[in-house]
């Protein structure tokens, strides 16, 4: 068996796979997501480390499988997030994570000094709130004490892989986040971190995604059940692993992600820079292979909002009825007409990456009149997600990528609703694959390859089938079109009103 690790944000999610690529169990644990102050998104690492030790210990013994047949480990995580450990290796403290907004002021300074142009020449990629390094920049510039106690700088999964093993190793898929690599040339950028002030030694060594990074130790291994000495694999960033997931490791097939974020993933054989770095240009999952994403912040983030505060009767009566909340309200949603009778929602909820860098982006619903129902601002809320969604695919095509299918996965890919709707609005064939796991059977495949020596191409195909092909609507697709040409000027329009 090969056991997938993916530390997501509001849970670990374990997932046990047999030699033929078939989930033998699965397993969740949540733990805290802490906001100090608005804008600000942290973790307790040891959090993830004793859920993640719990959720392996609790999985192995539901499913009946001893640490001793589990052959090898993958890693996936949340990218972006700065773990700080001092030299004893503990922690400096929390991380502040990917949907972190406090740092656009070291971003600025970031651009200013290295220059917009040089960062992407020397990364790939722009300097955006989420991403590592400027998390590291505000730790010097607001709690200096901190920074100078810091020996170590990692990833959230590459703490679990520490307290696992002992060893110190990050992927280059994950290491594309932290703004510190040279993407092009799979390695540290010593330039940056030498302009930043961040020093080389805190950083990891880097691995290709398959490569075994360390073996489990016997502490770690008497809280989990592992057998001490299972090989781990180096994994990747929960987008890397997901897109290998649903089998996207060869060009023309591009993925949706429908999680809290909603991600648009495209793979490239070579290291192709994006014109003003407007899409994330990172190392793939897939040895020695590249892609490009967009990265809208709040996709499932803004449905789930609208049902914890806005669908208080739904959720009751889908529990009376035993149904799911999504699946009453996606029902709703499809009671009032494409368009929404003119209603659009910005689902810049908590800021915008992809296609508007902008920390200070808000939501809103444009267009109310006295005929909207709840059912026409929650198809507005599920529109609004995948006309953003669709603006990162614009990005895609005028960078010359041709695409000519999606596969999409995540909470959102439940809903057949909301597939026909992207098929519709994105004008492309939707899929959907046998793996609905996510990053995390992602992560297992990347075990699998590493322990096997099988390319992860190989073993996707082996592994991965197409469930499902749901074609566009020309009819709908067309009336999409209209509405999608208005949301286009929106942000354009209401950003000065941000503030
Ligand atoms: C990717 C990103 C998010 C997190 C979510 O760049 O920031 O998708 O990885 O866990």
């Amino acid at each position: 068996y090969y056991l997938g690790i993916d530390l997501g944000t509001s849970a670990v999610k374990c997932i046990l796979v047999d030699a033929g690529g078939t989930v033998k169990g699965s397993l969740s644990l949540e733990y805290p997501l802490l906001q100090p102050q608005p804008g600000w998104a942290e973790q307790h690492p040891e959090d993830w480390w004793n859920g993640t030790a719990a959720c392996i210990r609790q999985l192995l013994e539901r499913s009946g499988i001893s640490g001793d047949e589990v052959s090898g480990i993958g890693l996936s995580g949340q990218m972006h997030g700065s773990v700080f450990l001092d030299k004893e290796l503990n922690v400096v403290r929390p991380a502040l994570l990917w949907c972190d907004q406090r740092t656009a002021a070291e971003c600025a300074w970031i651009e200013e000094t290295i220059g917009a142009e040089e960062l992407g020449r020397l990364t790939g990629n722009k300097a955006l709130t989420g991403f590592t390094a400027p998390k590291a920049v505000w730790l010097r510039n607001h709690e200096p004490e901190h920074f100078r106690r810091t020996a170590h700088l990692m990833l959230p999964k590459d703490y679990v892989r520490l307290k696992l093993t002992g060893a110190f190793g990050m992927d280059l898929a994950d290491a594309s986040g932290t703004l510190l690599l040279d993407v092009a040339n799979r390695r540290w950028s010593t330039e940056v971190l030498e302009r930043l002030g961040i020093p080389a030694e805190w950083l990891p060594p880097l691995y290709e995604s398959n490569d075994i990074a360390g073996h489990v130790q016997p502490a770690a291994a008497a809280l989990t059940g592992l057998a001490a000495g299972t090989p781990v694999v180096a994994g990747g960033g929960d987008q890397a692993c997901g897109a290998v997931g649903v089998g996207v490791v060869r060009e023309g097939i591009a993925s949706v992600a429908l999680g809290t974020s909603g991600v648009v993933f495209v793979h490239d054989d070579t290291y192709q820079a994006d014109a003003d770095c407007r899409l994330h240009s990172f190392c793939h999952g897939v040895p020695g292979n590249w892609h490009r994403m967009g990265v809208m912040l709040a996709a499932g983030g803004s449905f789930q909002w609208w049902r914890n505060h806005f669908a208080f009767e739904e959720l009751q009566q889908a529990q009376t009825e035993g149904r799911d909340v999504y699946e009453y309200l996606t029902a709703l949603a499809e009671q009032a007409p494409i368009g929404s009778e003119g209603l659009l929602f910005l689902p810049y909820l908590t800021g915008e990456r992809t296609p508007h860098p902008d920390p200070k982006a808000r939501g809103g619903f444009i267009g109310l009149n006295l005929r909207h129902t709840k059912a026409h601002l929650t198809r507005s809320v599920l529109e609004g997600i995948t006309f953003g969604l669709r603006d990162s695919m614009e990005l895609v095509k005028a960078s010359g990528i041709v695409i000519q299918e999606l596969r999409v996965s995540g909470g959102g890919a439940r809903s057949r609703f909301w597939r026909q709707m992207i098929a519709d609005i994105f004008g492309l064939p939707v899929v959907t694959v046998n793996s609905t796991e996510g990053p995390a059977y992602g992560a297992a495949v990347m075990a699998a390859s590493g322990v096997l020596g099988r390319d992860i191409p190989s073993l996707c195909e082996d592994w991965i089938r197409i469930q499902e092909s749901i074609e566009p609507n020309p009819a709908a697709r067309k009336r999409y079109e209209a509405y999608y040409a208005i949301y286009r000027t929106l942000y354009g329009t209401l950003k000065d009103t941000f503030h």
